[in-house]
């Protein structure tokens, strides 16, 4: 209840921020939502403890808020934010990958405390987007918490080749690992890298 409070507070406070801006004909200064989108920056650089559970929860009510095709929720999300629990999984991984330096699998997860990973459904075609929805969404709300992330494909790789670790992660049959977040209280504020906008383009 209390998490989501904490969102529809949320939710309030960026609409309230969006009408008054609107009011005032500006659309960027000052608008929560965007600083928070303009401002987030992926971190590999965490301090050790992991995101509180309560946050976590807000996070990942967010998360699920995400839009996604016809509210089929084609997604399954397991976090760990044990360390042991993450060192098993670690080992399974490893295992599954006998040709992979151990500690390339370890490194792969960027040191954050606090791992989400999460399986999309293949059996439905839109599924790899409501993850990616879901992802953002996390990202965003645990930037606006001070939670930093930083999105990872390349476990992926690593996880797939290990059904011991899926099978550990408690994912249901079909369900297939798409993508993982790593989540902690920042260490590092890297730069804006840059993004090339004539990549998108009005057509007339
Ligand atoms: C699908 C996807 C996969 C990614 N995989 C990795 C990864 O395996 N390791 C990593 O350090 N960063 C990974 N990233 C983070 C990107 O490198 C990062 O978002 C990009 O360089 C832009 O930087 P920014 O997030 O700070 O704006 C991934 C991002 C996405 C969206």
């Amino acid at each position: 209840m209390k998490a989501l409070s904490i969102i529809t507070a949320s939710i309030c406070l960026a609409a309230a921020v969006a009408c008054s801006s609107q009011e005032t004909g500006t659309q960027e200064e000052g608008n929560a939502v965007i600083e928070n989108i303009m401002s987030r920056r992926s971190i590999r650089k965490y301090k050790p403890e992991a995101v509180a559970r309560e946050t976590m929860q807000t996070i990942l009510e967010c998360g699920i808020n995400a839009p996604n095709g016809m509210n089929k929720q084609s997604w399954e999300v397991r976090v760990i934010d044990d360390p042991a629990v993450m060192e098993e999984i670690i080992s399974l991984m490893c295992a599954g990958n006998p040709e992979v330096e151990p500690g390339a699998v370890k490194g792969c997860f960027r040191g954050a405390p606090t791992m989400i990973f999460i399986a999309n459904d293949p059996s439905y075609d839109c599924s790899p987007i409501d993850c990616g929805l879901l992802s953002e969404n996390i990202m965003l709300s645990g930037w606006s918490l001070g939670v930093g992330s930083v999105c990872l494909g390349s476990p992926i790789r690593f996880l797939n080749k290990s059904k011991e670790a899926i099978t550990r992660l408690g994912f249901s049959e079909g369900y297939t690992p798409i993508i993982c977040i790593g989540m902690g209280y920042p260490d590092e504020a890297p730069e804006a890298k840059p993004r090339d906008f004539s990549k998108v383009r009005f057509v007339e």
